[in-house]
C-alpha cells in the first residue's frame, strides 16, 4: 500500500488542500471523496454514526479510525478510546487532531479487550470479502469484554445493480454482489487496488450466528444503509 489516503489526509490537515481523493469500483465509475468529509464533526455525521456514538460506552476501540473524528467526539465525552488504522498518515493526523491513544495497527493484530468496538463508514469494508467475514467477526468477538458490543454499519448495495426498468442484473453464478474491487487515486497517482465489502443485513446476521454473536439492526439510514449491534 502506498498510503495515498494517508498522504491526502496529512496534506489536508497541514492546510494544503488542493485536490480531493478520486475513487471508483468494479461496478461504478469515478467519484470524488471530499477530504473535508473525513474531518467531519458530530453535527455533520450521518444519523447512523450519531446513533452509534450515543450507544458507545465504557472502553472503546475505533477500528479504521481515519482522522479520528469519532474517537475525538467520544474522548471529549470522557470515554477511554483507542483508535487504530493501517494507514500511517491517518494515524499521524488523528494524533495531530488530539486523539490521545492512536496506533498504526491492523485490527487482526489487536489484542486488548473493550466494552465497545466501533467500525464506521461501511465498517464491513475492512473484512474485504465474504469468505473472510467469519475470521474478522471471531477476532472482534475475542476482543469484547463481558457484555461488550460491536457497532458496525454497512449497506445493501443491490440497488447498484438495478437497470432503468427496475430489473436486477446480479450474476447469481459469480461471487457475492457486495464484494467490490476498490480503486483510489490522489493527485493522479494510483493506489494499489483493494477489496472492499458491503454486507446486507441478513448476510451479516447469518455470519454472526455462525460465530456465536447476536446481531440486531439498530436503525436504518436513508439509502439502504443500516447500523447493527453485535453482542
Ligand atoms: C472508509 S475509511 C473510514 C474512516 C473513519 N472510520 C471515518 O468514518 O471517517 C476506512 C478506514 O479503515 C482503515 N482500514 C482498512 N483496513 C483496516 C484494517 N484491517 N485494520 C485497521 N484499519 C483498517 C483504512 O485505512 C481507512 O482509514
Amino acid at each position: 500500500m502506498k498510503d495515498l489516503f494517508g498522504q491526502a489526509l496529512l496534506e489536508y490537515q497541514n492546510g494544503n488542500h488542493t485536490e480531493d481523493i478520486i475513487t471508483s469500483t468494479s461496478i461504478s465509475g469515478e467519484d470524488t471523496l471530499p477530504l473535508p468529509y473525513l474531518f467531519r464533526d458530530f453535527k455533520d455525521m450521518p444519523s447512523l454514526e450519531k446513533k452509534a456514538l450515543k450507544l458507545a460506552e465504557g472502553s472503546v476501540l475505533d477500528v479504521g479510525c481515519g482522522t479520528g473524528s469519532h474517537s475525538l467526539y467520544l474522548q471529549e465525552k470522557g470515554l477511554k478510546v483507542k483508535a487504530i488504522d493501517i494507514s500511517k498518515g491517518a494515524i499521524d493526523v488523528a494524533k495531530q487532531r488530539g486523539v490521545m491513544n492512536a496506533e498504526e495497527k491492523n485490527i487482526l493484530d489487536e489484542t486488548e479487550s473493550f466494552d465497545t468496538i466501533l467500525l464506521l463508514m461501511n465498517g464491513t469494508g475492512i473484512f474485504q470479502e465474504l469468505s473472510q467475514v467469519s475470521k474478522y467477526l471471531s477476532h472482534l468477538k475475542s476482543l469484547l469484554k463481558d457484555d461488550g458490543q460491536i457497532l458496525i454499519d454497512s449497506s445493501d448495495i443491490k440497488y447498484m445493480y438495478e437497470d432503468e426498468d427496475g430489473g436486477l442484473w446480479v450474476d447469481t453464478n459469480s461471487s457475492y454482489y457486495g464484494e467490490l474491487d476498490y480503486f483510489l487515486s490522489y493527485k493522479s497517482e494510483k493506489e494499489v487496488p483493494m477489496k472492499w465489502l458491503y454486507l446486507d443485513f441478513e448476510t451479516l446476521k447469518l455470519a454472526c450466528e455462525t460465530v456465536g454473536l447476536k446481531c440486531e439492526r439498530v436503525c436504518e439510514g436513508e439509502h439502504f444503509d443500516y447500523l447493527a449491534r453485535l453482542v
